[in-house]
């Protein structure tokens, strides 16, 4: 395939949400259409995770926390998709943050009892600011939820954002029936607690159909009918431009839990999210079609095996072709370097590639050369621009118990600080060292 085919056919993307609207639930569900697991229930909650998940650090199993950024690749159709995770716990807002300056766009998850959420507003600020498209996907519709309408004033109020609805739920919680695809007019009735993946739904092109008051009954018909005309009368319909430069939103409604939704939800991603673009650098923007690969680390990740001290560097390949055993300019330090061991990333597993292409997240094996925000070319000597300061809120002061062990304490600091997890202050007079993070789970 060649590089414009390559990059067309790329998706890469996070899902991001206040904790506990669904945003492991749905990353579980897109696994499963995209065949990357088999069963539901493979990536657990992200709270505490087991076994085979999209977690696979030690570190954090026992911190018994997402702590991380993993990167989940499957194909889905002709599509190749890259889903960045990211972690739910407020005091990672920061690895967060950093995840979406590696996404060409993002999913948000909204739970319909609670609407618009604190970290939610956070994270649509980060993509405001960065002009990332978004698609809201309204969740747990199977619960006694907002008025639908409601939820989409209360969007477009505390996100700053115009929204389209592109589906439309009938009824909420117990009244619950199913939901209508405004685009492909199709109706899709619920199955709660069906596991498996859905059925094709039934296509309803004329709502004036008396088939929708057998499916429904008279009055949910009416109500649906009315609530859509109102639809197409109060909001603009979709332009795909329109949501790619992030000036508006199309708004999904389902259930994660039941696997209500989501295919609507996947198929029209894969259909209107935008491939990779191009990107700012201090000389320019880099196009992704440029032949000469270039791209940036988002995320180092210390302990990949706790057995030895190596570190793993995330970098998102932003033009060309990136090929393994091939030197490559490090621009900070002016020094060529090659990777024999490239991976990429499949829930638990690693697996080592051969090439990868704009849009790719790929894992560098590292002995301590990068630092977050550190760009790799092709020759060329530019830098990435745009990934965020880290400005900590919480502060301690290191005392240091054994001056035998200073030089270790030294490079364990300089280790956090190059992974971006702490930020290292000299108080003068005295010399004193005080480390800065973002939440308290960084002290442990
Ligand atoms: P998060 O990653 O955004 O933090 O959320 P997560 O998917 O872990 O979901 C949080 C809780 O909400 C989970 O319940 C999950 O099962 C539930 N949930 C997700 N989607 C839906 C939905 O469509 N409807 C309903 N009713 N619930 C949903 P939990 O009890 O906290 O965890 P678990 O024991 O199910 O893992």
């Amino acid at each position: 395939m060649s590089l414009p085919q390559e990059i067309e056919r790329r998706r890469t993307f996070a899902i991001i949400s206040h904790p506990d609207a669904g945003k492991t639930t749905l990353t579980e569900k897109f696994l499963l259409y995209g065949g990357a697991i088999q069963t539901a229930g493979a990536v657990k909650s992200n709270k505490i995770r087991r076994g085979a998940t999209s977690d696979f650090l030690e570190i954090e199993r026992q911190r018994g926390i997402s702590v991380t950024t993993s990167v989940m690749t499957f194909d889905y159709g002709d599509r190749l998709i890259n889903l960045l995770d990211t972690p739910g716990h407020r005091d990672f807002a920061e690895d967060t943050y950093r995840t979406l300056t590696a996404v060409d766009s993002v999913i948000l998850v909204i739970d319909c009892v609670k609407g618009v959420e604190a970290q939610t507003e956070r994270l649509m600020e980060v993509c405001r600011m960065r002009n990332t498209p978004v698609i809201v996907f309204i969740n747990k519709l199977d619960l006694e939820g907002q008025d639908p309408f409601d939820l989409l004033d209360e969007l477009e109020e505390k996100l700053s954002i115009k929204v389209r609805p592109m589906s439309w739920p009938v009824g909420i919680g117990a009244t619950f029936q199913g939901v209508y695809d405004l685009h492909s007019k199709g109706l899709r009735l619920f199955d709660p607690g069906k596991t498996k993946l859905e059925k094709a739904s039934t296509r309803i092109s004329d709502l004036a159909d008396p088939q929708l008051d057998k499916l429904l009954g008279a009055d949910p018909a009416n109500e649906l009918r009315a609530s859509i005309e109102l639809i197409e009368g109060v909001y603009e319909p979709l332009s795909i431009e329109a949501y790619r430069s992030a000036r508006i939103a199309p708004v999904f409604f389902g259930s994660a839990f039941n696997n209500f939704g989501v295919k609507e939800l996947l198929d029209a991603f894969v259909d209107i999210a935008p491939p990779p673009g191009p990107r700012a650098t201090d000389q320019g923007e880099v196009q992704p079609d440029d032949k000469r690969f270039s791209g940036f680390v988002f995320k180092i990740h210390a302990n990949i095996d706790p057995n030895h001290r190596d570190r793993i560097a995330f970098l998102r390949v932003c033009s060309g072709h990136f090929e393994r055993n091939t030197y490559y300019n490090h621009v900070r330090l002016g020094k060529e370097l090659r990777f024999a061991t490239p991976t990429t990333f499949l829930a638990a597993q690693k697996t080592i590639v051969e090439e990868a292409w704009p849009g790719d997240v790929i894992g560098l094996f590292d002995t301590g050369n990068f630092k977050i925000g550190d760009t790799l070319t092709e020759g060329a000597n530019f830098n990435f621009r745009g990934i965020p300061a880290f400005s900590p809120e919480l502060f301690r002061e290191l005392v240091n118990q054994d001056p035998m062990k200073s030089k270790q304490l030294e490079k364990g600091i300089r280790q956090l600080t190059d992974e971006g997890v702490a930020q290292l202050y000299t108080q003068q007079p005295g010399n004193k060292k005080i480390v800065g993070c973002v939440g308290e789970l960084q002290f442990r």
